[in-house]
Parts: structure tokens; sequence; C-alpha cells
């Protein structure tokens, strides 16, 4: 049987997260929008312009489509210049072993993300050529957490989706993970993702028992 792991990338492969937040706080501020890392919590997993809108949600000002556009454009310049300096020593500990660890057991890999910054991400992490496939979020209509992205992975893959495990840090994406039908595994306290099947504090904690666990 074909068997399929799909990694969310941003906070469950490398440590982006926290670059996504810091570049929202900076445009935050832009905009007058009150902004802290408890309201960033919803944001996690959710695309650029929906998390605009969030945000705008606060501001005591008001911006056209135009405007928007140009904000969006912005806070993905901050995070741009956040993101130049990181290299494959960024990988989160543990995670290049459990590739190759599946990759040995048979299992192939993707990667669903909703950043329009995945790829150079990958590029500059070296894992790209890790991955069978990792999802072109430009392509994707419906961002998380409808179940999309996975499912568009789970087919590239030519893997069930009954016979993927799903990774996320995200409650929208541990979400979109059971609404494709796959199994999930949270990387975070059960308390934040309470739809997931099994949790981990860390990528690098997840043992390909757990996986084998949830395949059954
Ligand atoms: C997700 C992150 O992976 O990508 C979100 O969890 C981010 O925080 C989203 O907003 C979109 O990323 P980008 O790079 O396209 O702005
Ligand atoms: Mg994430």
């Amino acid at each position: 049987m074909n068997r399929a792991v799909i990694f969310d990338l941003d906070g469950v492969i490398t440590d982006t997260a926290e670059f996504h937040f810091q570049a929202w706080l900076q445009l935050a501020r832009e905009v007058d929008a009150p902004f802290d890392r408890q309201m960033n919590e919803d944001l996690k997993g959710i695309d650029r312009m929906t998390s605009l809108a969030r945000i705008l949600a606060h501001s005591p000002h008001r911006f056209d489509a135009q405007q928007r556009d140009g904000l969006a454009a912005r806070k993905n310049t901050h995070y741009q210049h956040l993101i130049e300096g990181i290299t494959p020593q960024d990988v989160f500990p543990g995670v290049p072993a459990l590739l190759s660890t599946l990759q040995t057991s048979g299992y192939r890999l993707g990667v669903a993300s909703v950043s329009k910054n995945a790829a150079v991400v990958l590029e500059r992490l070296a894992l790209t050529s890790q991955f069978d496939f990792i999802a072109d979020a430009n392509r994707i209509q419906n961002p998380k957490p409808d179940p999309e992205i996975f499912l568009t992975v789970a087919k590239a893959l030519g893997v069930e989706p009954r016979h993927c495990v799903g990774v996320e840090d995200a409650a929208a994406g541990v979400e979109a993970i059971r609404a494709a039908g796959m199994p999930a595994i949270g990387v975070g306290p059960r308390s934040a993702l309470p739809l997931a099947n099994h949790w981990v504090d860390r990528t690098g904690d997840i043992r390909i028992n757990d996986i084998e666990r949830l395949l059954v």
C-alpha cells in the first residue's frame, strides 16, 4: 500500500511561524491596530489576505482594495527580510532524521503550505529534494481550513487520503487535514489543537510507530 506523510511548513519544519508573527506585528503597528502573540494564534495557517483582513478589523483606519494589496505586499517585504538569513541550520531538530526514516520506510513525502514563500524557504533550508511533491499555494482556490491543499498533495503523490498522515501546528491546518479524511498529528498542546489524533511538542518527537498506528 502507498502511504504518505504531508507536512505543513511554517512552525512544523522550521520556525518561520515566528517570522510571520514579527512581520504582522510590524504591519499592525503601521496601521495602529492592536496585535499580540495571542491574536497571532488565530492567524496561524491562515493565508495572507485573510490574515490582513483580521488585523485591519481592529484598525481605526479604513483601507480600500488597492491599499490592502499594498499593505499585504509590505507585510511580505518585512517577512522576506526576516527569512533572508535562514540556512539548513534552521530546520527544527530531528526533522532531517525523521524525513530520512520515513523515506527509507517507503513513505511518500509532501508539503502542504499556503505560503507563497514556501518554495524559497525550502530551498534555503536545502530540503526541496527531500519531498516528492510541494503544493503550489498559487494554485489553491480555497485556503485552510478547507481540505483542498491536503487533497491536492495526496492526489499528486498518488496516495489515498486515508493512507496519508498530516502534520500541522495550526488549528486551521488540523481542521483541513481532518476534513480531507486524514489522521492528523498536532505539533503543540492538545488544548490548542483539539481535532488532532496525536500530539507532539516538537516535530522531531514524531516516531514512525505513531504514524503507523494512525494508519491502521
Ligand atoms: C502559513 C502561515 O503557512 O502561510 C501564515 O502559517 C501565513 O502565518 C500564510 O500568513 C501565508 O504566507 P505568505 O508567505 O504567503 O504570506
Ligand atoms: Mg504552520
